[in-house]
């Protein structure tokens, strides 16, 4: 019996679930500290603007040009104290013209005008400052080279509401080391919140796997109960039926263990085996439509009676086709009667375009009826019974299921009829039809039925 495969189910889960958690996890651990040091670098610039920029507002709001005409000594001592406590190594101011007023290292290119340096002019043509980290490689910072890697920000200079100039600045760059204890401690943190959670979901995926299967066991019995008192109702309501016509009682147990026992020898498949067993019950369900001065007469129909005897194929389809389960024996139902050459009822249907049930199953009631007492005929013995089978194959029976049937030995058939008589079939049914039984849920089986269009 099929059921959820709670450890396969887990397994499956675990290790498409782990996988996608380390690749998670190597991920953020690699992309925290980055961001991390991203964050502290954005930090170091933004506090780095706001040093210069309130130093600026406090000593630099006067027209800076000035500072070519005149020494301001002051202000010069100022700005070395704060360069001092600032951490910087140049601070130059630049007057609106991009001329030069003032610089902390290289005093002999005061004069010079440098219209060409983009981010100087881009700065007093926007006012905002701008800021860059990297190695101070511009021709007039080669005295800088010996500092590394600098904060190099550009900052415009106010007066009265104007820009006067800009004051290019460079200030060293703390070692921002990727490697630190703190970006270690991000990255392993990284690690670990994917694992952990990964380790809370299995734990919940498991209790709810567990109470899956849980379900789809009862869900599995219930429905295994269902098709087992389904059965049982088919078994009463064919018995009902052959109470009525006394001469075919213990007919249908009878035909069911035979078509059981030919389509073993012919390999039926699970799913055909519990559609033959089915429709062997109720094959002729549709005799009940037809009159009990018909169906108990004891001699010779006449043709409009057989008409009607023969519309119990039709009346039976009717009855089986639009109920679950009963409807896998449709095609049974239904072609029974027809034979191999076309020239059987009710739809004339020749060779492989009759279902394979049915085949099989129309050699079956003619063995059996062949070798049981009727008011009109005696029992045939089994050598001429088989004879007779032997005769119809390829005008009324399949060949191959003709040929199938030869096979079978008659201590095996006997015995197999004197069983049915003994113990009834019911071990036998069940074990065919476990198809049906031992189907797992959401099966197409049952809602397969099929009939040829008519
Ligand atoms: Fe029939």
């Amino acid at each position: 019996m099929r059921h959820f495969n709670a450890p396969e189910l887990l397994r499956t889960y675990f290790r498409r679930s782990f996988m996608l958690t380390l690749c998670i996890a190597a991920l953020l651990a690699v992309s925290l500290p980055l961001l991390r040091h991203a964050q502290a670098i954005a930090e170091y610039k933004h506090d780095s603007l706001e040093i210069a920029n309130k130093f600026l507002a406090r000593e630099l709001n006067f027209d800076v040009s000035e500072m070519l005409t005149r020494k301001n000594e002051p202000l010069i001592q100022r700005i070395n104290v704060f360069m001092e406590y600032s951490n910087l190594v140049e601070f130059r101011i630049w007057n609106r013209s991009a001329t030069l007023v003032y610089s902390f290292t290289t005093p002999q290119l005061i004069g010079q005008t440098f219209q060409d340096d983009h981010e100087l002019m881009e700065t007093m043509g926007t006012g905002q400052p701008s800021t860059e980290i990297g190695a101070a490689d511009k021709l007039e910072n080669q005295v800088l080279r010996g500092h590394g890697t600098l904060l190099e920000m550009y900052v415009p200079v106010f007066s009265s509401g104007r820009i006067v100039g800009a004051v290019e600045l460079y200030r060293k760059v703390p070692p921002l080391n990727i490697a630190s204890t703190q970006n270690l401690v991000y990255a392993l943190a990284a690690l670990l919140l994917p694992l952990l959670l990964h380790v809370f979901f299995y734990g919940q995926f498991k209790l709810a796997s567990l109470k899956l299967v849980h379900s789809g066991v009862q869900l599995q019995q219930a429905y295994t109960s269902l098709a087992k008192t389904s059965l049982d109702s088919i078994r009463s309501m064919v018995k009902a039926l052959e109470t009525r016509d006394s001469v075919t009682q213990e007919h249908s147990e009878q035909v069911v263990a035979l078509a059981v026992l030919l389509g073993r020898q012919l390999r039926l498949s699970p799913e055909d085996m519990a559609r033959l067993v089915i429709g062997a019950y109720l094959h002729d369900v549709g005799k009940i439509g037809v009159p009990d001065s018909i169906l108990l007469k004891h001699g010779p129909l006449t043709t409009e009676e057989r008409r009607i005897m023969e519309t119990h194929v039709t009346k039976g389809r009717e009855i089986v086709q639009e109920v679950e389960f009963l409807c896998l024996g449709v095609d049974v139902v239904q072609y029974h009667h027809e034979r191999w050459d076309g020239t059987g009822y009710a739809q004339g249907l020749a060779g492989e375009a009759i279902p394979v049930t049915a085949r099989i199953f129309a050699l079956v009631d003619v063995f059996d009826a062949l070798m049981s007492k009727r008011p009109y005929k005696e029992a045939f013995s089994f050598k001429e019974s088989r004879d007779i089978i032997r005769q119809g194959s390829g005008s009324h029976f399949d060949p191959k299921v003709a040929e199938a049937f030869l096979a079978l030995g008659e201590r095996e058939l006997i015995e197999l009829r004197s069983e049915v008589q003994r113990q009834g079939i019911h071990n036998l049914v069940r074990e065919a039809t476990s198809a049906i039984f031992d189907t797992p849920i959401g099966s197409s089986i049952l809602g397969s039925c099929r009939l040829k269009d008519l």
